[in-house]
């Protein structure tokens, strides 16, 4: 099945940053609706995109024009980072075999609603100086209702401490907050990245000294934490009560981490990378179990924690899954490439989300 692609899978990310998000001719109209809450902030809808398709302020203009009105600005870092080489994004079967591994594919379902992908990135970065500028333009783009997110994340080297690695996060989320991010998102779940700021959300102590350094750096800030899979209900109750008080909320899921390889056995990705971050329609029962076990052990411990729902939402009834399951806003990663009218048409049928 011939599927639309805004974003060019084929070409490098420094091509796609440059020439920004390739919508079709046709642009469905957006309906009005009547204003919503998230976070403290008078929103349109809580259907939002998260880190990872909207490259910089031309992307999310794009998409905020196309109706959605929680726009996160891709990860971005204390200093430049290139990507890693081609390919970064590839389908894969829906299901994986019986040891949990994912084969890549070309051969789409006929719906684009129920596609499942797989990405590898490295949380490339454009040098401060460019991306100051620019969250600043997407901002000014805006309009009122519509919030600018932006993920941050710290370049930890070798020898850092956690108090180094705290800093770098402070000085992202402190540049995102003066150049006009109405919500900081602090990165502590990355599937590509070898180095330890892929996996800061599996330490709680850790994860409640960054954020009450962010917390004290950015003052009001609405600050999100995006976080990944939680195997074990206890060590997400220990996170989860790390957080309370510091952050505003949590965006989960980042993605599910699996075996992503032809096949013939080889991995797409390379041999660095064998394991990869799966998305799309494949992990979302999984997403809306973990989002259902967040916002119960938040309302239970009487946390002060929203939650930003993610994986594999593409239709009304995946974002109706994810409110009935206790989520504050509903966060979509990889269905807006594929579906840009997405939330024009979630206006016209679901004028309550
Ligand atoms: C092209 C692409 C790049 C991504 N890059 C980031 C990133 O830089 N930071 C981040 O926190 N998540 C990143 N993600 C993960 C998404 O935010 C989201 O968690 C994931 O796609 C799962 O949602 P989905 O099933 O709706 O796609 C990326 C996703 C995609 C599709």
């Amino acid at each position: 099945m011939e599927l639309e692609q805004t974003y060019d899978r084929a070409a490098s990310y420094q091509e796609n940053y440059g020439r920004g998000p390739q919508f079709g001719a046709e642009r469905r109209a957006v309906p009005q609706v009547p204003r919503k809450e998230f976070l403290g902030c008078p929103v349109r809808s809580r259907v939002g995109i998260a880190a990872g398709l909207l490259l910089n302020s031309e992307w999310i203009l794009g998409y905020a024009e196309r109706g959605f009105d929680l726009l996160t600005y891709k990860t971005v870092r204390s200093s430049f980072r290139p990507c890693y080489e081609l390919p970064n994004w590839v389908f894969v079967e829906e299901s994986p075999d019986e040891a949990g591994t994912y084969f890549v594919t070309d051969d789409l379902p006929d719906d684009p609603r129920e596609v499942s992908s797989s990405v590898c990135f490295g949380m490339p970065s454009m040098a401060p100086e460019v991306w100051r500028k620019d969250v600043a333009r997407a901002k000014g783009g805006l309009a009122e209702g519509q919030l600018l997110i932006v993920s941050v994340v710290a370049t930890p080297l070798e020898d850092w401490t956690l108090e180094m690695a705290a800093a770098d996060f402070v000085q992202c989320a402190v540049w995102a907050r003066d150049a006009g991010a109405d919500v900081v998102e602090a990165n502590f779940s990355c599937p590509n990245v070898c180095s330890s700021e892929g996996s800061i959300y599996l330490d709680a102590e850790s994860s409640g000294y960054i954020a009450s350094e962010i917390r004290k750096a950015i003052g009001q800030t609405p600050l999100l934490i995006k976080t990944g899979h939680y195997a074990d209900e206890g060590r997400l109750g220990a996170y989860l009560h790390a957080l309370d008080g510091l952050a505003d909320g949590v965006t989960l899921v980042n993605c599910l981490i699996g075996k992503v390889i032809h096949r013939d056995g080889s991995p797409i990705f390379g041999e660095a990378f064998v394991e990869a971050g799966v998305l799309g329609r494949t992990i979302h029962d999984p997403c809306v179990k973990s989002v259902r076990k967040t916002a119960d052990m938040i309302e239970r411990d009487g946390l002060r924690l929203q939650v930003a729902a993610v994986g594999g939402a593409a239709t009304a009834d995946d974002v109706a899954r994810y409110f009935d399951a206790g989520a504050d806003a509903v966060m979509m990663g990889s269905a807006p490439m594929y579906l840009p009218d997405l939330a024009a048409e979630l206006k016209g049928t679901r004028p309550d989300f």
